[in-house]
């Protein structure tokens, strides 16, 4: 007891001399630890008289106080000078170059969906989307498709071994049935794109049984068939990047549109080949059929709730793949799904290489 600055100056001589973590840890337990050196004197506190206990109790508990102080200064140094030491060993050098051989790209299905949204995009048009599993009231009633329509048969459609309100499910055979989720959701003015997977029991160069579509629906109290023609008249001009592009609306059927068209473009076959366009009109003059589209049919309208002699509007239909196909000059739709290495180098894109209504006229 005689000696406590005696210890002091020795045990804090051994704290600034532990060189890591682990000896710091020893010289704790020499010092405070259950039969460290400090401990044992206030052991002997038991046996001295109350004046001597007051005293030497004070002087301890200061000792140990210091100690304590010191091991953890100690203590944050070392961890500190570790932290340090990794961040130096850890260094990053951010201005060094990617390496080259490990660039993806963008497969030209999401690239051309891209830029179908992209377009849509600037006109006003959101995006919307519904399940790749759908109910057949979705699918075909709501949207006055009849029972005895080819659509509904069992060679043409993915019928499920679920069932819903005692019809089986199906996988949906276009993304109308999103036109008929949205009309529930939203009240017009209703103004939406809907790129999406659907599937048909088909398979052939121009045909998979799963395949792409794009929705479009726009509903409010004015549009008529004039917008309709004018919104795909300069969808086209800006997908296709020609401010020429011939586009021709032909009297159609389909079930949900009322008056129908199918939309087709100009191109040519001159020698055996086949351009979208007609350049400087010497081409062969003939069309392409491209999309579905028309007028919403009032039974439509009706089955989602809303009034069809307030409201109207048009909706339009189609095919990702064909849209690809034919601006990409992709000539067998099943490559899409290939993942042959070699096709999604030569087809795949940079990302947001998207085009405009405005930019990117050149093709
Ligand atoms: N759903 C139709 C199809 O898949 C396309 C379409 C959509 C036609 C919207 C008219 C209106 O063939």
């Amino acid at each position: 007891m005689d000696d406590l600055d005696a210890l002091k100056t020795e045990l804090i001589g051994e704290v600034s001399a532990a060189a890591d973590l682990d000896a710091l840890e020893q010289v704790r337990i020499s010092a405070l630890g259950k039969k460290g050196r400090i401990t044992d004197l206030m052991k002997g506190l038991g046996q001295m008289s109350a004046d001597e206990r007051k005293e030497a109790g004070q002087a301890l508990n200061a000792l140990k106080g210091h100690i304590n102080d010191a091991l953890n200064a100690r203590k944050s140094e070392m961890e500190g000078a570790g932290i340090d030491a990794r961040l130096e060993a850890e260094r990053v050098d951010v201005t060094l170059p990617p390496r080259p051989e490990a660039t993806g790209s963008i497969h030209p299905i999401s690239q051309t969906i891209d830029e179908v949204v992209s377009i849509f995009g600037e006109m006003g048009f959101t995006v919307a989307e519904g399940p790749d599993m759908e109910e057949d009231w979705y699918n075909f009633t709501a949207l006055n498709i009849p029972a005895d329509h080819p659509a509904r048969q069992e060679h043409d459609t993915f019928y499920l071994n679920a069932e819903k309100d005692g019809q089986r499910m199906v996988l949906r055979t276009h993304t109308s049935p999103v036109q008929i989720r949205t009309m529930q959701k939203q009240k017009p003015p209703i103004r939406i794109i809907v790129p999406g997977r659907t599937y048909r029991c088909d398979h052939d160069a121009t045909h998979s049984p799963m395949f792409h579509q794009v929705e479009g629906l726009v509903i409010d109290e004015k549009t008529h068939m004039g917008h309709l023609k004018g919104c795909l008249n300069d969808f086209f001009r800006a997908f296709f990047g020609l401010q020429d592009l011939p586009v021709r609306f032909r009297p159609s059927y389909f079930p949900f549109t009322e008056p129908s068209a199918e939309v087709d473009i100009g191109c040519s076959f001159e020698s055996g080949t086949l351009t979208i366009g007609r350049g400087d009109d010497k081409g062969t003059g003939d069309w392409l059929e491209i999309l579905g589209s028309g007028m919403i049919h009032p039974n439509v309208l009706e089955n989602c709730g809303i009034d069809s002699t307030k409201y109207q509007g048009f909706a339009f239909g189609v095919g990702i793949e064909r849209l690809a196909m034919l601006k990409y000059g992709i000539p067998d739709l099943r490559t899409f799904y290939d993942s042959d290495y070699r096709w999604l180098k030569h087809f795949g894109f940079a990302g947001l290489d998207v085009p405009s209504l405005v930019g990117r006229a050149a093709v």
